[in-house]
Parts: C-alpha cells; sequence; structure tokens
C-alpha cells in the first residue's frame, strides 16, 4: 500500500516535472509590436538603470518618440481599414460559431479614418508618467526651461504630456515647436523630411518577402476557420496591428489573445517588421547614420560643454517621430548585428526566410510608442577602482548600453576622454555629411543641428499646468 502511494506520487511527480517545474515561460505580445508596442521598458541588455555607485547625474539629454496614436496613415489605409470594410461587407459570416474569432460577432472598430495620428489617452498618460520618471531619475537636475519638439500634433501633444508629468506647481517648461520642414537640412528633429535620399517606403519588398513566409500558415488556419472571408496576408497582418492599436485605445484587445495567434506569430510579425526597420532606417540603409548623427552631435556638445551660458539646462528633451531615434542608434553603433560576428554584409544577419533570433536589432525595443534615447553626464568621485571624473552613459528606453569602443567607465559608462574618441570615430564613420549622403539639391541646406543654441528658435511656449491639463484643447 505505501509502496503503492510512493510509485503513484513518484508519477505524478514526474508528470509535474516534465511539464510545470521550472517552466516559467510566458509571453506578452505587447512587447513584440515593433512600431506600434506600447511603451514598455524592455531591459535589453538587463544592466540596472541607476546611477552607478559614487556618480551623479549632472546632466542628461532625451530624444523621445511620440506616444501612442490611433493609427499610423500608413498602417491604416494597408491594412486596418481594408480589413475593417471587408468586415462590414461580409454581414453573412456567422462569427459567433466560428472559434477564437466569435468575439468580431459584437466587435466594433475602435478607429476610424478621422482619428488617425491623434495621441491617445493611453499615449497621453505613458507621456506624463516618462516626465515623472524622469524627474524621479534626476532628482537633484533644475526642470528645463524649455523642451523642443517637431511640429506635428502628435509631437507636440506628447511633448506637452511630458511637461505636465515633469514641471513643479511653481516652475514653467516652455514647448518649442521646430518646423517638420523639406529643406531644413541637418537642421530639425526631422531631418530625414529633409533627405531626399530617404524614402518612407524602402524596406516594404523585403518586410513583404518575410510577411508572406511567416503569414502562409495563418491565412490557411483562417480561411479553414471562415472560408467566406478569404482572409489575406494583409488581413493577417492588420489583425495582429489591431491588438496593438486597440489596446492603445481601449486598454486591451481581443486580438492579443494568444489563443488567436500564437508567440510564433508574434514572432513573425516582429520579425517581419524588423526587416522593413532594417532597411528603412536602420544598418541597412546608409543614409541612417549620416542623418542620425547630428543630433547626436550636437547633443554631445551640449554636454561636454565646460562653459555653458546662461540658457544652458540641466535636462534637454526633444520629441521626434519614429524615424530619428533608429537612425541615432545607427550613428551611435548600438544593436549592431554585425559588432560581435563581424560579418561584414549586415543585410545576411536579417535573412528573408527565416528569423535570425539573437538578432541585435529588435525595433520592439529600440522604437515602441514613446521609446527614448538618452545620453547622461555623470561627476564620478567615489565610484571604487575608478579615477574621479566625468563619465557618459547612454539608456534606450533606460536600459544602459555599452558603446562600441568605450567601454572605460564604471558599468557601461565611458570617460570624457573615451567619449570624445568615440564621437570622432561616429563623425568618421559618417564623414560624407548630411547634405552629400542625402544627395540634397535645395539651397542652404546644413549638416549641423544648431536649435538647442539658436536665439532665432525663440522660447516656445508655456503649457497648462496640472490642474487643467485634461480641459478640451
Ligand atoms: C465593400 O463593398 C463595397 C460595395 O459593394 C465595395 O465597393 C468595396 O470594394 C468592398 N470592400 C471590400 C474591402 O471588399
Ligand atoms: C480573395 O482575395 C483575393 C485577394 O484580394 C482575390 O484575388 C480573390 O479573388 C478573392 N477570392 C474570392 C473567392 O473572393
Ligand atoms: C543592404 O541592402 C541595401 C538595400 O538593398 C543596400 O543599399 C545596402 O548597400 C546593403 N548593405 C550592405 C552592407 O550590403
Ligand atoms: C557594425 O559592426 C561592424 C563590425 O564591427 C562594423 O564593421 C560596422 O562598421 C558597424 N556598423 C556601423 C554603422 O557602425
Ligand atoms: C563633482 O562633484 C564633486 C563633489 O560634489 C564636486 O566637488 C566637483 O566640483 C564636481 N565636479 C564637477 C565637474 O561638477
Ligand atoms: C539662403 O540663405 C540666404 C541667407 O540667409 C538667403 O538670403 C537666401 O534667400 C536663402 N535662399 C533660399 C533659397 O532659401
Ligand atoms: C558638430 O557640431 C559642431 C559644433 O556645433 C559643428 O561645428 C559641426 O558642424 C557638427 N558636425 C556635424 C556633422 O553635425
Ligand atoms: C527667451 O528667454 C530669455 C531668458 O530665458 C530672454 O533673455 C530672451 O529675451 C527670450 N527670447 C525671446 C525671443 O523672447
Amino acid at each position: 500500500m505505501a509502496a503503492q502511494t510512493f510509485l503513484k506520487m513518484l508519477a505524478l511527480a514526474g508528470s509535474v516535472s516534465a511539464s510545470t517545474l521550472y517552466s516559467t515561460y510566458n509571453f506578452n505580445p505587447l512587447e513584440h509590436l515593433a512600431g506600434i508596442a506600447p511603451y514598455f521598458e524592455p531591459q535589453d541588455p538587463s544592466i540596472s538603470p541607476d546611477a552607478p555607485q559614487g556618480c551623479v547625474a549632472e546632466r542628461a539629454a532625451y530624444l523621445v518618440r511620440h506616444s501612442a496614436i490611433y493609427a499610423n496613415d500608413f498602417d491604416f489605409k494597408t491594412y486596418i481599414e481594408p480589413f475593417l470594410e471587408k468586415l462590414d461587407n461580409k454581414t453573412g459570416i456567422k462569427w459567433n460559431r466560428v472559434p477564437d474569432l466569435s468575439f468580431l460577432d459584437d466587435w466594433e472598430a475602435p478607429v476610424s479614418d478621422d482619428e488617425v495620428s491623434i495621441l491617445t489617452r493611453v499615449g497621453r498618460l505613458e507621456a506624463t508618467r516618462l516626465g515623472v520618471d524622469i524627474n524621479f531619475r534626476y532628482p537633484y537636475l533644475r526642470d528645463p526651461k524649455r523642451i523642443w519638439t517637431s511640429s506635428a500634433e502628435r509631437t507636440v501633444k506628447a511633448a506637452k504630456s511630458l511637461v505636465r508629468g515633469l514641471q513643479s506647481d511653481e516652475e514653467t517648461i516652455n514647448v518649442v515647436e521646430i518646423p517638420e520642414g523639406s529643406e531644413s537640412g541637418a537642421d530639425s528633429l526631422t531631418p530625414y523630411k529633409a533627405c531626399p535620399g530617404y524614402s518612407g517606403s524602402t524596406g516594404s519588398d523585403e518586410s513583404s518577402k518575410f510577411q508572406e513566409r511567416y503569414a502562409k500558415p495563418l491565412v490557411a488556419r483562417f480561411n479553414d476557420l471562415a472560408p467566406d472571408f478569404n482572409f489575406t496576408i494583409n488581413d493577417v497582418f492588420g489583425m495582429q496591428q489591431l491588438c496593438g492599436y486597440e489596446t492603445v485605445i481601449r486598454g486591451k484587445s481581443p486580438f492579443c489573445d494568444l489563443d488567436l495567434f500564437k508567440s510564433d506569430d508574434w514572432l513573425g510579425w516582429e520579425y517581419a517588421e524588423d526587416v522593413r526597420y532594417h532597411y528603412n532606417v536602420g544598418y541597412g540603409n546608409k543614409i541612417s547614420g549620416p542623418v542620425g548623427l547630428p543630433w547626436l552631435n550636437a547633443t554631445a556638445e551640449l554636454l561636454l560643454d565646460n562653459n555653458a551660458g546662461k540658457d544652458a539646462e540641466d535636462l534637454y528633451v526633444s520629441f521626434t517621430h519614429r524615424e530619428l531615434p533608429p537612425m541615432v542608434v545607427v550613428a551611435m553603433g548600438l544593436f549592431n548585428n554585425s559588432e560581435f560576428s563581424g560579418a561584414n554584409n549586415i543585410n545576411e544577419t536579417m535573412p528573408l526566410d527565416r528569423i535570425n533570433y539573437r538578432r541585435a536589432w529588435k525595433s520592439s525595443n529600440i522604437l515602441p510608442f514613446l521609446g527614448n534615447i538618452a545620453i547622461e553626464r555623470f561627476n564620478c568621485t567615489d565610484a571604487p577602482g575608478y579615477d574621479d571624473d566625468e563619465y557618459y552613459r547612454v539608456l534606450v528606453n533606460s536600459a544602459p548600453q555599452p558603446l562600441p569602443g568605450c567601454s572605460d567607465g564604471p558599468g557601461t559608462m565611458c570617460s570624457r576622454d573615451g567619449f570624445n574618441e568615440y564621437l570622432e570615430e561616429r563623425m568618421s564613420a559618417f564623414d560624407e555629411g548630411f547634405s552629400d549622403a542625402c544627395g540634397v539639391e535645395y539651397d542652404n541646406s546644413t549638416d549641423s543641428l544648431s536649435i538647442y543654441t539658436d536665439k532665432s528658435v525663440g522660447n516656445g511656449t508655456a503649457v497648462d499646468k496640472r490642474y487643467n491639463a485634461f480641459q478640451l484643447e
């Protein structure tokens, strides 16, 4: 009897260990949604964002993508709207009898044409929260007098939302709008719009190739379930997009259900987008570096400057769109798939017939909504084992990033001399300059960004205080 019980227990223990003991697998599709991921901090790599021991932040600069919007124009027109129209048209389908898709029976579209490109409530919340987080991270830095934003409604609103989280009751922070001109040269927060060599559709062909590869079984599966709908690759891709957009509009979405799309389906969707961004704004596009470099150069200048005048800030914050941060990432040499492999054809690190799971280039971790890059200057007077010195550190979505060729400080930091050398190397890697690399033909182009010091940019306008922040604007 006792032996039998023991055997039973053994069998039970065996089955437990095979299926659940140490099995901590979990998967959150919202962290694999590339450019439409709600803001999250991916801990990639998982280094603590706290100031290293004995170091105090003295200055910092942030480049921030705007936060969540209802839908991007291209995504809406290409994928979402056709899917929604088809849903409206195919009234004969009894969705309530279709497994996994039964929610479509009474599901209503979260977005219409009118709302495209507008910041959602979640978007405002995300940006305000970043303002609070920045204040927590640098309690000793003075509030900025101004922050900068490109002039689109969504970037301006995101900037204002951040100000509401950042500013104290006593101080006012102004928002300065920088026009998104097509002839600004490098002197704007949207320099790619003034770069004739950049096209927003670059990477679509490569991405489509992989879309076909990963979405084919999904199309087959859904057409088995609901043959009358005639699902296409674009429908499937759009449904997965709806997981992201509906979540930042309504707070949740049935399209994120892992019974509908499994983790493999999300990893496929994500990789298709990583391929797109690789060729569009990443290492697969040779103008990424030259377009991203002026922000790095101008910002490094502000942080390094020891004779800064009275207009200098402790904290610089600038808002832009999804294109610029990844281009700055390339200018900085971060998330480079070739860095340790030395592979000299970077495109081969992003094959189109299978996923490179071990890639460094994961757009979800680089450019989610509100994706941000920070450069920080520290004064280290008590860092064990290191000289008292000024050190520099880079964060991407709050995760510290080692700089290629510069690791002579505590943690991922780099000394003032090391940082200067690093900057020189990055500049010489893209020494052709913005205008030549972009093939600019208009007059008065410039290769550098001067909005932070140019007086003619002005002081911007104040933002309503928190207590009336949510009145209609
Ligand atoms: C929906 O139906 C309308 C009217 O029949 C048609 O013009 C339109 O092309 C259809 N749209 C789709 C996506 O099937
Ligand atoms: C299904 O959709 C494809 C692509 O839009 C189209 O070419 C095809 O004619 C459709 N088939 C049916 C049966 O509607
Ligand atoms: C990667 O592909 C792009 C687009 O085809 C091309 O312009 C670029 O030169 C390629 N990069 C390398 C290193 O081969
Ligand atoms: C990426 O890394 C490779 C290997 O270290 C290097 O040759 C290449 O210049 C890097 N690319 C950029 C844009 O920094
Ligand atoms: C660094 O901090 C120390 C101690 O607070 C201070 O004496 C020193 O002036 C600071 N250095 C700089 C460059 O601010
Ligand atoms: C270029 O700049 C000069 C000097 O600021 C100005 O006079 C001229 O009109 C500008 N040209 C164009 C085409 O904007
Ligand atoms: C870098 O910044 C300096 C100083 O602002 C400027 O003179 C130079 O043209 C800039 N170079 C680039 C490539 O941005
Ligand atoms: C901007 O503010 C500074 C003080 O912070 C002031 O000296 C300057 O005159 C202002 N400029 C404009 C254009 O209002």
